[in-house]
């Protein structure tokens, strides 16, 4: 057992990440491991935490960021689900084992995060990894990863091959749910603010139809007419107010939407005649929130037996050393897809 662990706090007066060193326990609690954390990827989410502007309670000078790869490298006494050796994650919302817990407790939000070199979590917030994925990848899923995958995989409505989803902006919940219908044989139609992003992404994938919803400030008719004047099966919403009702004209009758983001000023009077065509549309709004270790797991399921890898949706990754030109690039929202840090072991 290592004696003492580097960290990452927030400083909350200078809004900056600052390096500690803290001692690790001699014993770790009877159903608890210890990971070595080899990657951690970001999200809007930790910027505004660090910012001081995300909506949810925040621990104050806490570890920030959610979503680490790791190997196990010690476990308590009782410890049945995982070994030594094996190579984990940890779910962002803490307490959401099936779906069905009413509470949250979020990683690098109201609890500590896992901006740090070892982290010890309760063997039941955690996953195994698929084996096939380098620690890079793996981090990208606790968060983008199975947010996306809830977007689009519901017991009653999923995605399915032919099928098409629109997918707003080019961060990292929307470029992962590129892959995964990719993945699923289904088609993708995919808006950014940038031309130069939408040129990267079909030098990508070919088959990705594109909308600047800058310059095309109606994209949901374009959307409509790029699905054969039907609508889309699923459109995953990023913006929130300001593109909800867009959404609900780009789908298909019957179709979903599944509402991810909030990133536009979020005001009210823009849903004006909202339940209208939510009533013409037959369709269904699906709030999202994460998803579940089980979600994570069946998500996991998938990546395995695919083999699906996500080194083409890494726009950067950065060692700890560097770790403010990380925060500064995910601020820039120059990037396509995920930052990634990687841990320098010592
Ligand atoms: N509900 C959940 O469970 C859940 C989980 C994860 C994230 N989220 C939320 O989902 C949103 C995206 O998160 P992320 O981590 O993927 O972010 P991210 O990686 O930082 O991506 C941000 C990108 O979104 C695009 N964007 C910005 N404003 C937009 C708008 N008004 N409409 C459409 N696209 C816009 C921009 O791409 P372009 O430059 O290409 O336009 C920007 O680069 C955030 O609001 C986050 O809080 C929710």
């Amino acid at each position: 057992m290592p004696k003492e662990r580097t960290v990452w706090r927030r400083n909350n007066a200078s809004r900056s990440l600052e390096r500690h060193t803290e001692p690790l326990a001699d014993r770790l609690p009877l159903t608890s491991i210890l990971i070595k954390v080899h990657a951690v990827s970001l999200n809007y989410r930790d910027m505004n935490i660090l910012n001081g502007t995300n909506p949810w309670p925040t621990l104050d000078n806490g570890i920030p960021c959610s979503d680490a790869a790791g190997e196990v490298i010690a476990i308590g006494d009782s410890v049945a689900r995982f070994a030594v050796g094996d190579k984990v994650c940890p779910i962002l919302d803490q307490l959401a084992i099936t779906g069905d817990e009413q509470r949250r407790a979020w990683l690098g939000g109201e609890i500590e995060g896992v901006l740090a070199s070892h982290i010890v979590m309760d063997q039941e917030t955690c996953v195994c990894l698929p084996a096939h994925l380098p620690w890079e990848e793996s981090a990208c899923l606790p968060n983008a990863g199975v947010t996306a995958w809830s977007s689009l995989v519901d017991s009653s409505r999923s995605l399915r091959a032919g099928q098409t989803v629109l997918l707003q902006g080019t961060g990292g919940v929307s470029i992962m749910a590129l892959k995964l219908a990719l993945a699923f044989g289904s088609k993708a139609i995919i808006t950014s603010s940038s031309d130069e992003k939408l040129d990267k992404v079909r030098s990508q994938y070919p088959q990705v139809k594109t909308i600047n919803y800058r310059t095309t400030p109606n994209w949901h008719e374009k959307a409509v007419d790029m699905n054969g004047g039907r609508g889309v099966d699923i459109v995953l919403d990023i913006g929130g107010t300001s593109s909800l009702l867009k959404s609900l004209r780009a789908v298909a009758k019957g179709g979903t939407i599944s509402q991810v983001g909030y990133l536009s000023k979020q005001d009210v009077a823009d849903l004006e005649g909202f339940i209208h065509l939510l009533i013409d549309k037959t369709a269904v709004l699906r709030g999202i929130n994460v998803g579940s270790r089980r979600d994570f797991e069946q998500m996991n399921e998938f990546v395995g037996a695919s083999g699906l890898q996500f080194d083409d949706i890494i726009d950067e990754t950065f060692p700890t050393s560097r770790l403010e030109e990380a925060f500064g690039a995910l601020r820039s929202q120059k990037f396509v897809g995920k930052i990634v840090i990687m841990m320098e072991q010592d």
